[in-house]
């Protein structure tokens, strides 16, 4: 296993795109090995204040032993709940790093990396909700093809769940060794297992539900001029960001005044930048990330919604 919980991507770019006011609170939602968290505690003075999230109680094992910092662990999908119990009405500035932590593919009795046989878990708060082995043996074969196509874009979603639900019919799969087998995907085509795997990670710590929720809290909270940087891994969550800082709401709706003037709260700052060839080439799994900033408008401007 290996001893780095995780590098961060594009560091640089994220801290300067939120543009920190060092008396400012801002909230990292994906704590994770801390490395964003901080680079932004250096941004802030005595007087400035950094919530952390993250839903996994082994990223506080990166704690950080400064007075200006807490750490909150819980989903960030009650981001609104969490800051009310803080005390806390406004933000001004938002980082969200999605998905999992290096640490989680590395730790093999975690059950994310089909590259280790282990328990076909795959949840990152672990004392809560279904594993990978409760979806894989409790849903319908339509229900499953559904998660792979839409979670892991896989082209032969069909084929493998019905694969799936072939081998379960015979002995219930606990094991990621056994859901690779199942799934009748050749061990060479890595990436395939890959997607597989990710897809099931999604469905198990509903990514794209906690996504929405947390969205919708950061745009109601952030203080005009605050700002919300986003690091997506996959097209569909990226797309929802996208759509939504376009919007300002989670159907991507685009609604315009008299004049024909788009209303949302959001100014865009950052349109999806990946990272640079030298930090791909630096750290390989930076490759896939897109950073999307926006900034709230002035309430002149805003589009209230709840
Ligand atoms: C990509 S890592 C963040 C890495 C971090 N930026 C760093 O510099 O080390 C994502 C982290 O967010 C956590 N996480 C993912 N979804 C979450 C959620 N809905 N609520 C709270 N934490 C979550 C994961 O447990 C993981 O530790």
């Amino acid at each position: 296993m290996s001893d780095v919980y995780h590098i961060p991507a594009m560091l640089s770019e994220t801290i300067k795109g939120l543009n920190i006011k060092p008396e400012g609170t801002y909230v990292d939602v994906t704590f994770g090995g801390g490395g964003h968290s901080r680079a932004i505690l250096k941004e802030l003075r005595n007087d400035g204040h950094l919530f952390s999230f993250d839903q996994d109680i082994d990223a506080l094992q990166n704690a950080i032993d400064d007075p200006r910092w807490t750490f909150v662990h819980g989903n960030f999908r009650f981001l609104r709940n969490w800051m009310d119990y803080y005390g806390i009405g406004y933000i001004d500035g938002l980082l969200s790093d999605l998905g999992v932590s290096f640490h989680h593919f590395d730790c093999p009795e975690r059950g994310f990396s089909f590259r280790f046989p282990a328990p076909l878990d795959m949840r990152m708060n672990q004392t809560a909700g279904r594993t990978a082995a409760d979806i894989v043996n409790g849903y319908s074969e339509d229900e499953l093809a559904r998660v792979l196509w839409l979670y892991g874009e896989m082209k032969n979603s069909r084929l493998v769940a019905k694969n799936i639900c072939r081998a379960r019919s015979q002995k219930a799969i606990e094991r990621t060794e056994e859901l690779v087998a199942a799934s009748r995907i050749p061990a060479e085509m890595s990436k395939e297992l890959a997607r597989l795997f990710q897809a099931l990670r999604i469905e198990v710590n509903d990514e794209m539900g906690a996504l929405r929720e947390m969205l919708l809290a950061a745009r109601d909270l952030l203080r005009p001029g605050g700002r919300i940087a986003i690091l997506t891994y996959h097209s569909l969550e990226d797309r929802l960001v996208k759509n939504f800082f376009r919007s300002g709401n989670l159907e991507g709706t685009i609604e315009k005044d008299f004049y024909g003037n788009i209303l949302t709260p959001f100014t865009l700052i950052e349109k999806g930048r990946e990272a640079s060839p030298e930090e791909v080439a630096a750290n390989p799994r930076a490759r896939s990330a897109k950073l999307r900033i926006a900034e709230k408008k002035l309430p002149s401007t805003n589009l209230g919604r709840s």
